[in-house]
């Protein structure tokens, strides 16, 4: 059994993006610029952010912070999003979601210009990808995708199964895994009204958790010499941490990891590979290689 380490593989791919920035650079180019809107106090979205601003540096972006109280309204966070799409030195940008209830967050993704949205939420970029088309692809599938590659873990003509149905992760990792040039797989979508999901993901070959139940994936779930990919991060109360709560991923790690060829820790699995993967996508709206 591999424990896949999403740390090292993000650690090793950030090297690279900082060796292409300094490319950039010397060749006269414009240092890649990611902005964050952040709404709110949310404890997890707080540290989302920060650790995306601190990714910027390791790669040698210029990044920006907005913050705003969640008395912002919608009005007023369209008209934030409006300035970033006309900053010409803003190369990317993202609002980090969830939003506060009184802002239509479908309205402020429709709103970001999408040769700018590095997230890739836009449904201008969710329906390129659809088609295979060139597109800025939503990070944690990116990820999931670059940790795959990383480990050469075959997926070509695999049965995937994929627990979850979001528009962040469970839609558009489906839309990768099917695709030709990326899993080539066979694809199968389960949430929380399939019938037979256990007897699904019993004969799958890869099984990718996205549905933010702690530990929900269990050993009668997994067939021997299965991938497992854990995308939960729920926080659940734990008095004996500092913070008081541990980060619980959608499967039960101690009793599915020895049934695996290769699985995903939380943490340190798949969250890493995210925060990476919007680097990837800062690096390459800063290149002008997918929009001019
Ligand atoms: N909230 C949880 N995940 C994400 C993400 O990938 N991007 C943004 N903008 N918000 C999030």
């Amino acid at each position: 059994m591999t424990i896949i380490d999403g740390k090292q593989t993000a650690a090793e791919i950030k090297i690279d993006i900082a060796h292409q920035v300094e490319q950039l650079i010397k060749a006269g180019g414009k240092q890649p610029h990611l902005a964050a809107i952040l709404v709110g106090h949310d404890g997890g979205s707080e540290t989302y952010v920060a650790n995306k601003v601190k990714a910027c540096k390791e790669c040698g972006f210029k990044s920006t912070l907005l913050r705003f109280e969640d008395t912002i309204t919608e009005q007023e966070l369209l008209d934030e999003v409006e300035k970033l799409n006309l900053n010409p030195d803003v190369d990317g940008f993202i609002v980090q979601l969830p939003l506060p209830k009184h802002i239509d967050e479908q309205k402020i993704i429709e709103a970001i210009d999408y040769r700018k949205d590095v997230d890739g939420f836009h449904p201008i970029n969710v329906g390129r990808l659809a088609i295979g088309l060139p597109c800025f692809i939503s990070a944690t599938p990116r990820g999931i995708i670059e940790l795959l590659r990383h480990y050469n873990i075959p997926t070509s003509g695999k049965k995937c199964v994929i627990l979850g149905r979001s528009n962040i992760v469970g839609k558009p990792m489906a839309q990768l895994m099917m695709q030709k040039n990326y899993g080539d797989a066979t694809v199968t979508i389960c949430h929380s009204h399939s019938q037979n999901l256990k007897e699904e993901c019993r004969r799958a070959d890869i099984i990718i958790a996205a549905i933010g139940q702690p530990e929900f994936v269990t050993a009668d779930m997994v067939k021997p010499g299965a991938v497992v990919i854990d995308v939960g991060t729920t926080r659940v109360p734990d008095n004996s941490r500092p913070k008081g709560f541990r980060l619980s991923g959608d499967v039960k790690f101690d009793e599915v990891s020895p049934l695996c060829s290769h699985i995903t820790p939380v943490p340190g699995g798949v969250g890493p590979m995210t925060i990476c993967s919007l680097m990837i996508n800062t690096l390459l709206a800063g290149q002008k290689k997918i929009y001019n």
